[in-house]
């Protein structure tokens, strides 16, 4: 029976711990998780090691402490195993913005074209992909590909954009975008850098152009702690959602990081969807062995290609 009776005198952590032993689990979670998950931890990476880690481990089951995409393709990697998500409302706005069925009849309109897809978006999705790509991979991915081919980029037009820049490759971009990064506000990141003249703006390319222009250093999560750690600054304006700042703290205590902005004054510099996983829910999922990752095998085998062809090529 699934118990979702929490007695408050329950030690998460310990508990949890004990779960992950008897199931034979490992525990992986995004940057962008509360800093306690990610404490917990046994990995915590950005999408592309996420998956990388997915496709090498031997646990039996996975605990995805991440958005719904993440699992599904860990699932997608690992068709034998149980994947859990500790609450299965935790999804993106880029996957919602990019619906399969319209997808599907984006590229029935150009049948010559390479549709090249950012992982954040649904096992439907991948499915109708040719090769799949994050943050921390997409140039090196669509440098790979034939000049003369024509390329569809879906479903982040910001990160489509700043490929296209950085490639000098023409692609046709699907419109979507990522609610938490084009939230930033340039003015106040102005603002910011005007009142920290020292202050490095770091940014992900998830974010609006306006905002990447004022930023010393683009990368993806990983790519921007691993800056964070080895530049000789001091202190840093960091575009993306907050959640990496833990990290970054941990690794470099001695340095200041500011979280850039949003436009409004509210929390949109955090993800909605990241931050409905809690301890709590953690705690409860590995208990239950639900919320559970289910795909359709024909999924499974269209949607694997594409995530595969990515780790080939990066
Ligand atoms: P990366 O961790 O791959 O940089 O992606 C960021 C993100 O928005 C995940 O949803
Ligand atoms: Fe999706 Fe943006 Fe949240 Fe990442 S931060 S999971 S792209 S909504």
């Amino acid at each position: 029976m699934i118990s979702s009776n929490i007695n408050t005198d329950i030690d998460f952590e310990v508990e949890i711990n004990r779960l992950k032993k008897d199931m034979n689990a490992v525990i992986l979670a995004h940057y962008y998780q509360e800093s306690e998950i990610q404490d917990l931890a046994d990995f915590v990476g950005d999408s592309l090691e996420l998956a990388r880690k997915a496709k090498s481990t031997d646990a039996d089951v996975i605990v995805f402490a991440g958005v719904h995409f993440m699992a599904e393709t860990a699932k997608i990697l690992n068709p034998n195993k149980q994947v859990l998500l500790p609450d299965l409302e935790a999804g993106c706005s880029l996957a919602d913005s990019c619906p399969a069925e319209i997808f599907k009849s984006f590229r029935e309109k150009y049948p010559n074209h390479l549709a090249i897809s950012y992982i954040n978006c649904s096992a439907d999705v991948k499915a109708l992909s040719d090769i799949i790509c994050t943050s921390s991979n997409a140039e090196k991915i669509i440098n790979q590909i034939p000049k003369d081919k024509p390329i569809l980029f879906s479903p982040d037009r910001n990160l489509g954009k700043y490929l296209m820049k950085k490639t000098g490759r023409e692609m046709l971009l699907w419109d979507g975008s990522c609610i938490v990064h084009e939230t930033f506000s340039e003015r106040k990141i102005i603002d910011l850098k005007i009142k920290f003249p020292d202050a490095k703006i770091i940014a992900h390319p998830e974010c609006e152009e306006a905002v990447l222009a004022r930023a010393d250093f683009i990368g993806s999560t990983t790519k921007l702690l691993k800056f964070v750690i080895e530049d000789n600054g001091k202190k840093y304006i960091v575009a993306t959602e907050s959640g990496i700042l833990h990290q970054m703290e941990k690794a470099v205590p001695e340095k200041i990081f500011i979280a850039a902005p949003p436009e409004n004054n509210c929390n949109c510099n955090e993800c909605p969807y990241m931050k409905l996983n809690t301890l709590e829910k953690l705690y409860l999922c590995m208990k239950n062995k639900v919320p559970e990752i289910i795909l359709p095998e024909d999924t499974i085998e269209k949607a694997l290609k594409p995530i595969e062809k990515m780790l080939e090529m990066s």
